[in-house]
């Protein structure tokens, strides 16, 4: 398939929204730092799921998420960095997460997986890696409402943001456009999302974003970084600069 022709975007296209990594969290304290992300107004919890093998590293499972559910109300979303996702989907689905979201280089079967997780009552999302093409979820856009373009290999928080990967981005933004589903999909980004990446990437088309050690980094607390990404993002969209 020929890549799609960038488009005019108009944006804003689905509300901003900003979910953060529980990676850089204290996991002795998992229910007060789910309950103080929640106080800071993040708009969701993204659970970052490794299971060493589909990436260099190993976190959680259903059993920990479950563990936050009660802490707050924010939806959760699993983002399986797994092999075989369909193992322990359901999993996933009865430990809290509303939304799963799958590796289009994790199965075999993407377009099986993704109608299960429908199936499992939890809505689905796409993820693509860096070196995989926007091509890879051209004929799934129909099973899900997330689309997240990884903006750093995955496996390890506080890495190096990739701006190569905004075209990218502009080009997912395109295709959901094209297919008339840019009202319904949500386009992600995750990796390298701090004040100085988070307008590139909420320009080309992103309005999920997902930050972890920028979160936890600013010295002014969660709630200023919180604020300040959906500043910046909006700025870079047209709304009002951030007066930070
Ligand atoms: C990569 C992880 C990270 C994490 C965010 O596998 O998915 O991208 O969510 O990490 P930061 O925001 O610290 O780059």
């Amino acid at each position: 398939m020929a890549a799609p022709v960038d488009l005019a975007l108009d944006g804003p296209w689905r509300p901003l929204q900003i979910a953060p990594s529980v990676l850089p969290v204290d996991f002795s304290r998992l229910g007060e730092e789910v309950a103080a992300l929640e106080a800071a107004g993040v708009d969701r919890i993204q659970w970052d799921v490794m299971d060493g093998r589909f990436v260099p590293n190993l976190t959680f499972g259903p059993a920990v998420i479950a563990s936050a559910r009660r802490h707050t109300t924010l939806p959760f979303e699993a983002h399986l960095m797994v092999l075989d996702p369909d193992a322990m989907a359901a999993e996933y689905v009865e430990a809290g997460c509303s939304r799963l979201i799958v590796h289009a280089e994790s199965t075999t079967h993407l377009h099986r997986t993704l109608a299960r997780v429908a199936d499992l009552g939890a809505t689905a999302g796409v993820a693509i890696n860096p070196a995989t093409p926007v091509a890879a979820v051209a004929h799934v856009l129909d099973l899900v409402d997330l689309v997240l373009v990884m903006t750093v290999n995955p496996g390890f928080g506080g890495q190096a943001y990739l701006a190569t990967m905004e075209p990218k981005v502009r080009q997912v933004r395109t295709l959901l456009d094209v297919a008339g589903l840019s009202a319904t999909v949500d386009v992600e980004v995750d990796g390298g999302i701090g004040p100085e990446t988070v307008a590139g990437a909420a320009a080309a088309g992103a309005n999920v974003l997902v930050a972890g050690s920028a979160l936890f980094r600013d010295p002014t607390g969660l709630a200023h970084a919180v604020a300040d990404l959906r500043e910046r993002a909006a700025a870079a969209l047209g709304g009002p600069s951030p007066d930070v």
